[in-house]
């Protein structure tokens, strides 16, 4: 169109543009009919300045009717890209819309690990005979792990236990630390905090530098048990170990006592119990036996309750040491310790 247009037409193009931007259904499609209808090239600018070359009768009436034609232009795109972007947001918030009232999902809980329980289970049943629970710490000091318990360093009792070392320095020296090989250094730890009378048990990771196999981890659990007072007695221990033999696998159960080796303990002894999967007549559980063996136990050395101040003419008291996973293992007829820290749902779930 030239720069000249009358009313007429420029309420024809008012018209047209006006049905052009109802048609539109989406924000994006605005700006291509602005530059149609407003832009430089637009026919309305084009009018507007060819106002002044008009007669100037026309151009009071072209000018005001173009001008009120691109008032009204701007105004309606502004009304319908409002109105689309409303559009918008509403339908996304249809789509988007959360049913409060649809059940939710299910949360997948955890288990307790088998020996988190054996551990708990143990600690319970001596908890309930007055023995109060403590940790210890899992890295030891020499002094702890084997001195403090009557095995100097240089002595042959120490191939009994495979350590890890680890080499302490510091200004005063070198000082050996291992990855703690039995829970019986806190025997020590709370003796030489504590007087009589003492009942303790102590869980607790143990470490040992061996080759794994179906009974044998590198790292592995004991529960240490310590009861010292005046008049404890040999008699005292047989009837605190056969009372958790029984309530952790069941009333019929016998125990044994075997003598054993172990330096912080005269006379030391194992303790097993008759087999529960054939009641003491030999199977494969208990290696045609009758009898599993599930802890070390003894009456605590004299050395060992010297070395903690404590008087061994005057006190008396027992110690044990179980291994937890072992009795997991009884309990639950687990063939192979290696199951229990291979990350195997399907093992751990089961529990
Ligand atoms: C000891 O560790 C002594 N401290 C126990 C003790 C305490 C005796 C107090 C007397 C008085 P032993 O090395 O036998 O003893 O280990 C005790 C238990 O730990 C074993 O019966 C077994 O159940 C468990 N155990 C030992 N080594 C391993 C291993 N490598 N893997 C898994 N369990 C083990």
């Amino acid at each position: 169109m030239s720069g000249v247009a009358s009313a007429p037409e420029i309420e024809e193009i008012k018209v047209r543009a006006l049905r052009e931007l109802d048609a539109i259904e989406q924000v994006g499609g605005l700006d291509e009919w602005r530059v149609t209808f407003l832009g430089r090239r637009s026919e309305l600018t084009q009018v507007l300045r060819g106002v002044s070359s008009l007669p100037p009768d026309d151009r009071r009436s072209v000018g005001g009717a173009a001008n009120r034609a691109k008032g009204l232009l701007e105004q309606s795109l502004a009304e319908r890209e409002q109105a689309l972007n409303e559009a918008g947001l509403s339908t996304a918030l249809d789509s988007e819309a959360i049913d409060v009232t649809l059940p939710g999902w299910p949360a997948s809980s955890g288990g307790l690990h088998p020996t988190t329980r054996t551990l708990r289970e143990i600690c319970e049943i001596f908890a309930s005979m007055g023995f109060q629970v403590m940790e210890g710490p899992e890295v030891e000091w020499d002094r702890y792990n084997f001195e403090m318990l009557n095995i100097p360093k240089h002595h042959p009792a120490r191939d009994m236990f495979n350590s890890f070392w680890i080499d302490y320095t510091d200004e005063d020296g070198e000082h050996p630390m291992v990855l703690r090989t039995h829970t019986s250094p806190m025997q020590a730890r709370v003796m030489e905090k504590t007087r009589p009378p003492v009942r303790v048990v102590v869980p607790g990771k143990s470490f040992r530098y061996e080759a794994t196999d179906p009974t044998h981890e590198w790292h592995f659990f004991q529960i240490e048990g310590l009861a010292v007072d005046k008049g404890i007695t040999f008699a005292d221990m047989k009837g605190t170990l056969f009372e958790l033999a029984r309530r952790l696998f069941g009333q019929e159960r016998q125990i044994r006592f075997r003598c054993d080796y172990f330096p912080f303990v005269e006379p030391g002894v194992d303790m097993s119990i008759d087999c529960f999967a054939c009641n003491g007549n030999g199977c494969r559980i208990c290696g045609r036996t009758g009898w599993i063996e599930i802890m070390g136990a003894g009456m605590v050395h004299p050395n060992v309750l010297e070395a903690v101040g404590y008087d061994s003419s005057i006190y008396t008291g027992f110690a044990c040491g179980m291994g937890v996973e072992r009795i997991a293992m009884l309990k639950h007829g687990i063939e192979d310790i290696r199951l229990f820290y291979s990350n195997d749902l399907r093992f751990l779930r089961q529990f």
